[in-house]
């Protein structure tokens, strides 16, 4: 009898060993433990025992039975994974007689556009900064004057993560680090901070509306900085970026950020001034926020407000890489769509 089972279990073994697909488990699992199998016929002739010997021998069926369920359900892993390898052999063979294709990469225009500020103000002195794109709500928001409840906060809907960290919203996030990094500047000198990167918002998309986008802010420190200065850095900007005259209005904005704040807009360079999708038939683009950076906002930062002023702009570098290569619509940008970024090769 218990021979008998040890045969079972080695031809159970065998069969297993030889199985490829889940059809074929499905009739290993019959032959053994179906209504009439192997395994269950011995269950069944167990009635023809009595006393000890039915005891003993239906403990060890049912230690069979259990052991093939089991190598059964564990097979099944094993199926997958083979399937899983099969998978990746499929898609590792590569025909080496295909003729190579040169490709030559290019910069995307968002990063052309990003290079060229970045020269400029380099050569005026301003330091490049990196900021991180996951942060705390405290550097996206509290540290630039949004407190909890802000209505400010609607509008910069974002990503947030299991950790309590946000995808930043907007460059302004790494105001206070870069301030906290370099302090206040030397009696007679200034800080001048460049710091661009790529902002997410929980957006509808559109022709104007992205999930991700880049802006580029700066941002001037110092003890007698004023609005002219801002004037003067960003009329500089927008010559460099267009190599034109381009129209520009100033109109007062609000962020909590900055006192006074402005909104620099541009003429919009795809229909003209006339009105058009991109600008929302307006004939003008929000292009250039701006302002003298708010006390609470330098306090924060751990520079004397009493002492020192300052001004930080927060350029919408995809969009003004839109108007300056016409492009119509801003999802063309992550579209990965190499015959239309190609045009921008320098
Ligand atoms: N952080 C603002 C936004 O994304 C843009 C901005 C406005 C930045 C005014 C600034 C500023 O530095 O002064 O909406």
């Amino acid at each position: 009898m218990f021979e008998k089972l040890e045969n079972l279990k080695l031809k159970f073994e065998e069969e297993l060993n030889d199985v490829n697909s889940n059809d074929e488990l499905e009739k290993v699992r019959v032959e053994f433990l179906g209504k009439k199998g192997l395994v269950t016929e011995e269950l069944k002739n167990l009635r023809n025992l009595s006393g000890e010997e039915k005891k003993n021998a239906g403990m060890k069926i049912n230690q069979l039975k259990s052991y093939i369920e089991k190598a059964i359900v564990d097979y099944q892993k094993v199926l997958e994974e083979k399937e899983y390898q099969r998978e990746i052999e499929k898609s590792e063979r590569y025909d080496y007689s295909i003729p190579s294709i040169k490709e030559i990469g290019t910069l995307h225009p968002i990063t052309i556009v990003q290079k060229q500020i970045e020269d400029k103000f380099k050569t005026m002195g301003f330091i490049i900064e990196d900021g991180l794109e996951i942060q705390t709500e405290y550097n996206n928001f509290e540290a630039v004057n949004i407190p909890e409840n802000h209505p400010a906060r609607d509008m910069q809907d974002t990503y947030y993560l299991e950790n309590g960290q946000i995808l930043k919203t907007h460059t302004s996030a790494a105001q206070n680090t870069i301030m906290k990094k370099y302090g206040a500047p030397k009696p007679g000198e200034s800080l001048k901070v460049l710091f661009p990167g790529r902002c997410f918002r929980n957006e509808n998309l559109d022709a104007s509306h992205e999930n991700t986008f880049f802006q580029l802010e700066g941002m001037m420190i110092g003890e007698d900085i004023s609005i002219s200065n801002l004037i003067y850095f960003m009329k500089v900007l927008l010559t460099e970026v267009f190599e034109r005259d381009v129209k520009v209005r100033l109109r007062p904005g609000f962020f909590p950020f900055v006192e006074p704040g402005f909104e620099l807009d541009i003429n919009c360079e795809i229909c003209g001034g006339s009105g058009c999708p991109t600008c929302k038939h307006s004939g003008w683009l929000e292009l250039l926020p701006c302002g003298m950076i708010h006390p609470n906002v330098l306090s924060m930062g751990g520079i004397d407000p009493d002492k020192y002023t300052g001004f930080a702009f927060g350029l919408g570098l995809t969009r003004l890489a839109m108007m300056k290569y016409n492009i119509k619509d801003i999802r063309l940008f992550n579209s990965g769509n190499i015959k239309q970024l190609k045009q921008f090769i320098k």
